[in-house]
């Protein structure tokens, strides 16, 4: 149904949607090709919100080469909008400039919309195709995805350990246990990340700043920290620079809530039954404020938490070839009862970086691409 060159076209559309990587959130990375007579005539990707689309980057950009996109194939990582948001519909400009075919990688993810574009240019009689290279812009967009569908943001928990599973020392030592390789690597995780999201046990282990500082990146990620009785100092280094959302319950005390907002940072209540953070609430409550990947770098006892609450859709562990032996480990959960009770994985990347292994594993029943499709 896709011929070799539809498949080259769209992998350069990819390219570019993965251009948006650090920059569209929270609208999803897109990129778009413009094909005539087997000549690249636009290209464009997604810029930051409240300015333009791909597609129309991209008719802009052909325009400026004084090239007419009308009869050219569009190549798109993601369907068209067809509703007014921020911007006008895609589709329509689309129409607009008359082209002949449109092919998309994927249909949009957002169940009230997803359809709509490809029929609207159908309607207007344009060529119009869906599924190319589908899985490849899955994954450019999986937290865009899981936000759509799920009301939850596609939650990566990065763990660095030794061989035997230890992520530092009883006495809180444990920096650092992997290479600079592996080290550099998780910042490129935070970077693409929409929000970074620690506990209070790290920052008062190790006082994170919580940014991305190993690679060049436009915008940092929201900090987000899990505190149910508000015990961070007000000295830590997630009080300094953009302000940091804070989850706690109900139990926090008011006087030191009056004082974090005083040094700026976002309070949200949302206690569960045992008067901690409902976690899985924390979650919707991220959706709505737009998240749509989450990357969690927390201590054993939150990522224990949240595995329990079925809060975790993929682990990113950096082993590193070395033993602790009796120390922490990466989640404070279960046992469970029986073998057939324990959560199973798969892995979905194994690589090597430096002397580390990076591992890439997501849980099963979770909306990784290679499960849809
Ligand atoms: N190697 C790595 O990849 C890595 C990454 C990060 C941190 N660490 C290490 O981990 C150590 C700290 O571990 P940790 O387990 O104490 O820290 P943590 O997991 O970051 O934070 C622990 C705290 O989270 C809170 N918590 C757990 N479940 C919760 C829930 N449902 N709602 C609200 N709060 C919840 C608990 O606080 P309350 O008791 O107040 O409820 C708990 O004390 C440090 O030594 C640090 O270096 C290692």
């Amino acid at each position: 149904m896709f011929s070799q060159s539809d498949f080259t076209y769209m992998e350069r559309a990819l390219a570019l949607a993965s251009r948006g990587m650090y920059t569209t959130t929270p609208n999803p990375r897109v990129g778009c090709v413009l094909v005539k007579n087997g000549e690249v005539i636009g290209m464009g990707f997604t810029q930051p919100a409240g300015q333009d689309h791909a597609e129309v980057r991209a008719l802009k950009d052909a325009r400026s080469r004084g090239k007419d996109p009308r009869g050219a194939t569009a190549y798109v990582t993601l369907e068209p909008c067809s509703h007014f948001g921020r911007t006008p519909p895609c589709a329509h400009a689309l129409i607009d400039a008359r082209v002949e075919k449109v092919i998309a990688a994927m249909e949009d993810p957002n169940p009230t919309v997803s359809g709509r574009g490809l029929a609207m240019l159908r309607d207007a009689g344009i060529d119009v195709r869906c599924g190319l290279l589908a899985n490849e812009a899955h994954e450019m967009n999986i937290g865009f995805v899981s936000r759509m569908t799920r009301r939850r943001p596609w939650v990566r928990m990065k763990v660095a350990a030794t061989l035997d599973g230890r992520t530092g020392l009883p006495s809180g030592e444990s920096q650092w246990i992997t290479g600079e390789d592996a080290r550099a690597d998780g910042h490129a995780w935070r970077a693409r990340a929409c929000a970074i999201l620690t506990g209070i046990g790290t920052v008062r282990e190790d006082d994170p700043q919580l940014t991305v500082r190993a690679v060049d990146t436009p915008r940092q990620p929201q900090r987000v920290l899990i505190d149910s009785r508000l015990d961070v100092p007000l000295d830590a280094r997630i009080l300094d620079g953009a302000p940091p959302w804070i989850f706690h319950s109900a139990d926090a005390d008011p006087a030191r809530a009056d004082a974090l907002r005083d040094k700026g940072a976002e309070l949200v209540e949302l206690s569960n039954e045992h008067g901690k953070v409902d976690l899985p609430a924390m979650l919707t409550a991220l959706a709505d404020r737009g998240i749509n990947e989450l990357h969690v770098e927390a201590g054993h006892k939150l990522n224990g938490s949240l595995l329990r609450e079925g809060c975790v859709d993929e682990l990113l562990i950096y082993l590193a070839p070395s033993l602790l032996g009796n120390a922490p480990g990466m989640f404070d959960f279960g046992p469970p009862a029986t073998l057939d009770a324990r959560p199973h994985l798969k892995f979905h990347r194994i690589d090597r970086l430096g002397d580390d292994l990076r591992i890439l594993a997501r849980f099963a029943g979770t909306h990784g691409a290679s499960e849809t499709r």
